[in-house]
């Protein structure tokens, strides 16, 4: 019998019979690739095996017996916090992250404190056995509950499972595992959504805590179906800088808790280390008296946060003015290069802007705008912020300075770092405020830049 052929896209996991030089599904160009399906297997839906198993009746809500919610407690601060405080039993969870990010890192370290009350299972189908025990000694990890396997067919995974009974399974990556009865191959979109789809009956049926690894694609989002988000209890990335130490754990989804809270980490050469004081890491190197920079603090989750907002404005060589944006949104960015030409006088069309985050923080809240517009101004007039200024606001369209939250939480957090000026919006501020920080209140960018360039 003739073997057939498929194309599989290696960013999405889209699968065609035909070869295409664009996927058409996430626009990627020449990541096609060619595979062999077995003629003799045919396709059986899980879903239609799975059916009989979950003969479930409706019954009244008042009925159904609760225990008290336990969670596993990572021993990781920054890990529990992001979770809601720990893993939820039975939950299933989705770490995804650009490779070589710290992923596996991460949860192997978070197995150390976890296996002291509980079994965990570690399933790689990316390393062998000899790798993932050569990590485990850099991290410094050994324990005798913390089981390892080297295997990437669902089938052998589930059995093994079944025997272990541990009360953690963690899968590394979902994109490497398999179900063998299925025609397609493995980082598929059909092979992702089935394997999602029996660990997650499983993850509810015997209620085992169930981690899995996905990768994501070119534009940083989660490779495979969009269902495999909707299937998983908590969705966290962990983004950063390769080049930098800085990694910062977010929960884009969490059924069990806030998704604003962050963790940030630091990569050393024992794994992952919790940053306590994220704004003092930020903030080490950071220039003064440099023209281009201004210190915003953003509240993450519950936690202020400083940053350092760096732009950079040159003269265009070429026709079109160049903008890049790193760590903020690249529209809020060109938004207020517009308003700050036309509210502020400020001629921006023939220049080139750029601006940055320093330690690869991505900050999407909009009271970094008067920070991004303050560091875009004192580049462009070529004239450093007074020493100690940090800020914060929202910027509206007329050029007006829109109140935040948190405002008291944000000026308490830059008094402790060493500021001693505040530029933010008119609003009210309460009492409780640093009686030797110096608060200047602003209606508009235009006064803004008035103050203090
Ligand atoms: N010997 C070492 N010393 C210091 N740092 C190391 C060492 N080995 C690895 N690292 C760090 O760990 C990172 C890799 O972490 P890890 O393998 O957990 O990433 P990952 O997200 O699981 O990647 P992948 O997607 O490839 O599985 C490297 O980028 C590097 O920063
Ligand atoms: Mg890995």
């Amino acid at each position: 019998m003739k073997q057939k052929t498929h194309f599989l896209c290696s960013d999405c996991g889209y699968e065609s019979p035909k070869w295409f030089g664009k996927c058409p599904s996430c626009g990627a160009w020449n990541t096609m690739s060619e595979f062999k399906i077995k003629p003799e297997v045919a396709t059986r839906s899980v879903l239609q095996n799975t059916k009989s198993l979950n003969n479930s009746k409706p019954v009244r809500m008042n009925e159904i017996e609760t225990e008290n919610e336990t969670r596993f407690e990572s021993g990781i601060g920054e890990l529990d916090r992001v979770l809601g405080g720990g893993a939820v039993h039975g939950s299933f969870v989705l770490v995804g992250g650009e490779p070589g990010i710290g992923k596996s890192t991460l949860l192997l370290q978070m197995c150390q404190e976890m296996c002291k009350n509980a079994r965990v299972l570690y399933v790689s189908g990316e390393e062998s056995l000899r790798q993932i025990r050569l990590r485990a000694s850099r991290l410094g990890i050994s324990s005798p509950e913390l089981y390892v396997l080297a295997e990437t067919d669902m089938e052998n995974i589930i059995s093994e499972t079944d025997i272990l009974q541990p009360d953690i399974l963690i899968i590394d990556s979902i994109q490497t595992v398999y179900r063998s009865e299925l025609q397609s191959a493995p980082g598929g979109t059909t092979q992702i959504k089935e394997c999602a789809m029996l660990l997650m009956q499983y993850a509810k049926r015997h209620s085992v805590t169930i981690f899995i690894v996905g990768h994501v694609n070119k534009e940083g989002t989660l490779a495979g179906p969009k269902i495999l988000e909707h299937m998983v209890d908590c969705v966290l990335y962990f983004e950063g800088e390769q080049t930098g130490p800085f990694r910062c754990l977010r929960a884009a989804k969490n059924r069990f808790g806030s998704t604003n809270e962050i963790g940030v980490f630091e990569m050393s050469d024992h794994g992952l280390l919790e940053v306590q004081n994220p704004s003092a890491a930020m903030l080490s190197g950071h220039p003064t008296g440099s023209p281009g920079n201004c210190i915003a603090c953003v509240i993450e989750g519950t936690r202020p946060l400083l940053a350092e907002v760096q732009a950079l404005v040159a003269k265009t060589a070429f026709g079109v003015p160049r903008r890049t944006a790193a760590g903020v949104d690249y529209n809020r960015m060109v938004l207020l290069l517009a308003i700050l030409e036309k509210r502020a006088g400020m001629f921006l069309s023939n220049s080139d802007a750029y601006v940055n985050v320093v330690g690869g923080m991505r900050l999407d809240e909009p009271a970094v705008d008067l920070p991004m517009v303050l560091a875009i101004a004192s580049s462009f007039r070529d004239k450093p912020l007074p020493e100690g200024v940090m800020s914060f606001g929202e910027v509206g369209l007329t050029g007006e300075l829109r109140a935040v939250s948190c405002a008291a939480q944000r000026i308490w957090e830059g008094y402790r770092l060493g500021f001693h000026t505040c530029i933010m919006p008119e609003q009210d501020l309460g009492d409780n405020i640093p009686k030797d920080m110096n608060i200047v209140k602003v209606k508009s960018v235009a006064e803004a830049l008035k103050m203090v360039l």
